[in-house]
């Protein structure tokens, strides 16, 4: 496949399973975890093993079954967390741990009391301790965002030359602009003598809903990993959704950059995950929603059916949704309606359908959605008309 590959790291199994309600049991976790290595992510974040007993089992369970995907544990930059994490995913084909510690001054003064030198070095311990379980060692410096960018490459700097392989450029309250993101990131680049021994990392969250915009720009800027959950769950208004961002960059051919997800699984992994969490899908989310495929309006309809892609950038089938509807309602138009009426086997003219359609406004008008059902009467009572006055 042509261009730069941008490895998918999933974390619905941690940071989608903190959302309230959410919570799963190992045996969800395990099934879950064995789905989305199916739908190809590259890494699954598997837990947060000092966080529970029963997290700390999932992690363990899930190492041992999946083959392909690296699996990932969360640690703080603290020894038993790192120890936990170490331990949780020992038996795993591709282990890795993510660790690392806040690097705002906010972070830094409010959570740790602290000063920027105390934070730097324990993310060296961190990575120093990470590194005695496996090779593969990410270092996330939470809120990243709204860190200044001179402190944070000190930190990117230490972190690699203490053995991290990723570093992780979190935006944890979702507060920067995709142009602000994409500058970190290209700061980063420039000014990190040894950034070309890590790979950087986007994990956006979607405060202002610019999740997938930032991570877009991370990417553009040039990291080389997303951090991202099924249909966008995770802390607060959720992070960067992973079905968004594969088809940004499926669809997006001039950025250069491809992904090894089965975009054909997306829907029917987004319906898994919604079922097993609990957490119903809105509507109007983008590749997922019910209304993804749907057209109701008059303009968009008569356009549609002449050609689809008019309104439609991506076929449904490609992402492993339904078929595209037409809905009726009091804003649709007459093509949509014989288009309708041909579905189910009617014969109406142009005339037939200018009566019908006077009825269907009518209709329309007192109900949110006309039905087959609605259909047939109108076109039974049309018929019955006809026939009187032949
Ligand atoms: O949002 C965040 O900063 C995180 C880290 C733990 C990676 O989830
Ligand atoms: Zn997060």
């Amino acid at each position: 496949m042509p261009g730069d590959k941008i490895h998918i790291f999933d974390t619905t199994l941690r940071d989608g399973e903190q959302v309230p309600g959410c919570k799963l049991v190992s045996s969800e976790k395990i099934a879950l975890a064995l789905k989305l290595e199916e739908l190809g992510v590259d890494i699954i974040e598997a837990g947060f093993p000092i966080s529970s007993p029963g997290d700390f089992a999932s992690v363990t369970e899930i190492s041992k079954l999946i083959t392909k995907a690296t699996v990932c544990a969360l640690s703080r930059a603290v020894q038993k967390d790192i120890e936990a994490a170490g331990e949780a995913i020992k038996f795993a084909k591709r282990p890795r741990i993510h660790t690392g510690i806040g690097t705002s001054d906010s972070h830094i003064k409010a959570k740790f009391n602290a000063t920027q030198d105390e934070i730097l070095e324990r993310a060296i311990q961190a990575v120093k301790w990470a590194k005695k379980y496996t090779d593969d060692i990410e270092f996330y410096a939470e809120d990243a965002g709204r860190t200044e960018n001179g402190y944070l490459a000190r930190v990117i700097e230490a972190v690699i030359k203490a053995g991290a392989t990723v570093v992780n450029i979190p935006d944890t309250t979702g507060y920067c602009l995709p142009h602000q993101y994409g500058e970190k990131i290209a700061y980063l680049i420039n000014n990190v003598p040894n950034i070309d021994k890590a790979i950087i990392s986007c994990h956006c969250h979607n405060d202002l809903g610019l999740a997938t915009a930032n991570s877009i720009a991370g990417v553009i800027a040039g990291a080389r990993q997303i951090e991202c959950t099924i249909n966008g769950l995770g802390e607060r208004a959720g992070n960067t959704s992973l079905e968004e961002v594969v088809m940004v960059i499926k669809q997006h051919k001039e950025l250069g950059l491809h992904t090894d997800i089965n975009a054909t699984l997306l829907n029917p992994m987004s319906r898994l995950v919604s079922d097993t969490m609990r957490m119903p899908v809105q509507p109007n989310k983008a590749i997922v929603g019910s209304n993804a495929f749907s057209h109701s309006s008059g303009i968009h309809q008569d356009g549609f059916l002449k050609d689809t892609s008019t309104y439609e950038i991506i076929a449904p089938e490609e992402v492993g949704a339904d078929s595209s509807k037409i809905v009726l309602t009091a804003r649709s138009g007459r093509s949509a309606l014989a288009h309708r009426f041909q579905k189910l086997n009617y014969q109406f003219d142009r005339n037939d359908i200018d009566v019908l359609y006077e009825h269907f406004t009518q209709l329309a008008d007192s109900k949110k959605e006309v039905d087959d059902n609605d259909l047939a009467h109108m076109a039974l009572s049309h018929q019955q008309k006809t026939l009187a006055t032949a």
